[in-house]
């Protein structure tokens, strides 16, 4: 059993883990960690698009308002993390793309682990956060790896094109790991 609110604030503390050693991290690993960002941030907000907020929309007096003001905050997550991927990284752009993503990643989650998700604990059964949280854990690995600021983050746009982005990313994820082995 995974109760779904417990899966999404371990993915939180993740990412904030993940900026802290993007911190301290040397040049060298530097890229790496910050993929392991844009993995960890472009999954999490497609689970909460196509799972979470859905519910939130459901079963919230406010819902639809908090789910459009959630997506909101996602898109400029994704912007963020797009302009990450494409700048240099040694850039002053890059710099404040990064703090800026900071910013924004730390008023989103504490929204959402302070008013979204309390609200939901309270307007679903246990069972059903334990449900929704089981269906979290198999759609994990079928959501796209990298963002998508120009697909809409409402769930019938995500459904509709969340599958063939996914599939996009996991092959340039499987090809870019070819390429950075040193295998011929
Ligand atoms: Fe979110
Ligand atoms: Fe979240």
């Amino acid at each position: 059993m995974s109760d779904v609110i417990a899966t999404l604030e371990a993915d939180h503390r993740r990412v904030e883990a993940l900026f802290k050693s993007y911190r301290l991290t040397t040049d060298e690993q530097r890229p790496q960690v910050l993929s392991d960002i844009v993995r960890e941030l472009s999954v999490h907000a497609a689970l909460e698009e196509q799972i979470v907020y859905p519910a939130i929309r459901a079963k919230l007096q406010q819902g639809s308002e908090e789910a459009d003001h959630a997506i909101d905050e996602h898109q400029q997550i994704k912007q963020l993390l797009s302009d990450l991927e494409r700048l240099d990284m040694d850039s002053a752009e890059h710099g404040d793309r990064f703090d800026g993503l900071i910013a924004a990643v730390q008023e989103h989650v504490s929204e959402e682990e302070g008013e979204l998700f309390p609200q939901l604990r309270s307007a679903l059964e246990p069972e059903r956060l334990d449900q929704m949280g089981s269906l979290v854990d198999k759609a994990r690995d079928l959501m796209p790896t990298h963002p998508h600021p120009n697909v809409p983050g409402t769930a019938t746009a995500q459904l509709l094109a969340a599958p063939l982005a996914s599939m996009t990313d996991h092959i340039r994820d499987f090809l870019g790991g070819l390429r950075g082995s040193g295998d011929s």
